[in-house]
């Protein structure tokens, strides 16, 4: 059977290094596309079988360059998405509404079999977000232009590449008290990355068309039972404490104008929606892909960095059997 041709956008992120494996592995052909190949390449490169993989450099907006690849590819999946703006051009509108809309047209133009589109949870409830208002927006576009894609609604995304845990862990580490929007009650159901590309890639070979299809993990998770539980991984304690929302306001406005802010206006109203599955779509467990990786035992396999001694923080090193060979 000839190796099918997958065009992705947005590779080089977390969930794009992980599908790209799972997928050459499984003798998928794949191109990525990317702003930077001087910068991203050497790490694409490394998650692919040689031969399997091919990198180009566009601005996904360049539609005379991006059009020539759609001419070999067998399936479509676009992982690009931002989770503040930035100046030229970097919108929420330009990338998750305008972009997938013309990936949806030349999908259909070049009749492509499939179109992936990463999307995210929650977007239907939270209405005063400019991410979530964009990313519905560009949900609607899609099934315009070519309405056998099949749209990925993930919850939290977690793994030791994330912007997540690493983060959070990262900050717990160094700051003494920690804020707690909403007073924490904020309920998520983080998925593992590697439960979601399995999602994915059932998706795709299983020839999945025309669905929206919300991406859980198996348990749901407050935002202070998140912090806690890094906490308890990290083996730290730090004050957890409800943050008043002008206060909360306030400090958002000072991270937006850092080059990459910890949190701003607009991830903060969106915190204050529920990220679990609404009940209205299937989920990756409806279609019999059950999410397998539990938070706390996927989590302490990456956490033990951020303990007091590092990477010697390990069992291995601190165990009271290694410690006796060693002083014998
Ligand atoms: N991670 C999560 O927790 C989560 C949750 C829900 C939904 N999602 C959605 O899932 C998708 C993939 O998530 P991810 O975490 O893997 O994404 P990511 O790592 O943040 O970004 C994926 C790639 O998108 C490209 N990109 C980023 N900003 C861009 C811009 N302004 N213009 C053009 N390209 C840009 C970058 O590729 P190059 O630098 O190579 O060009 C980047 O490596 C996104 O649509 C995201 O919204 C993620």
């Amino acid at each position: 059977m000839k190796a099918k041709n997958c065009l992705i956008f947005g590779g080089s992120g977390q969930i794009g290094l992980n599908l790209i494996r799972k997928l050459t592995k499984n003798n998928y052909r794949v191109t990525v596309v990317t702003r930077n190949i001087h910068q991203k390449s050497y790490k694409i490169k490394t998650q692919a079988n040689a031969g399997y993989i091919n990198i180009v450099e566009a601005n996904i907006f360049d539609e005379n360059k991006i059009r020539n690849l759609f001419s070999k590819a067998d399936i479509c999946i676009n992982l690009i998405g931002i989770l503040y703006e930035q100046k030229k051009g970097s919108t929420f509108k330009n990338i998750h509404s305008v972009f997938p809309s013309l990936l949806a047209k030349l999908c259909k133009e070049y009749n492509l079999k499939q179109f992936i589109h990463l999307s995210a949870l929650g977007i239907n409830e939270a209405i005063d977000s400019d991410y979530a208002k964009s990313k519905l927006e560009g949900e609607s576009n899609i099934l315009k232009n070519f309405p056998l894609a099949i749209i990925l609604r993930p919850s939290i995304v977690y793994s030791v590449d994330d912007n997540f845990t690493t983060n959070f862990m990262r900050l717990l580490s160094v700051l003494p008290i920690f804020p707690l929007y909403y007073e924490g009650k904020t309920k998520f159901a983080p998925i593992h990355c590697s439960d979601l590309t399995d999602t994915i890639y059932h998706v795709i070979s299983k020839n999945i068309y025309s669905n929206i299809i919300e991406c859980i993990g198996p348990e749901v998770i407050s935002f202070k039972d998140l912090l806690e539980r890094l906490l308890k991984l990290m083996n730290k304690k730090r004050i957890l404490i409800p943050f008043p929302l002008t206060l909360a306001k306030l400090t958002a406005n000072f991270f937006e104008m850092l080059p990459n802010p910890l949190l701003t206006r607009d991830q903060l109203r969106l915190l204050k929606y529920n990220n679990i599955s609404s009940g209205k779509y299937k989920t990756n467990f409806d279609i019999g892909i059950p999410s397998v990786r539990f938070f706390d035992k996927e989590v302490e396999k990456y956490s033990y960095m951020w303990r007091d001694g590092g990477q010697f923080s390990t069992e291995k090193y601190t165990s009271k059997k290694n410690l006796e060979n060693k002083t014998s």
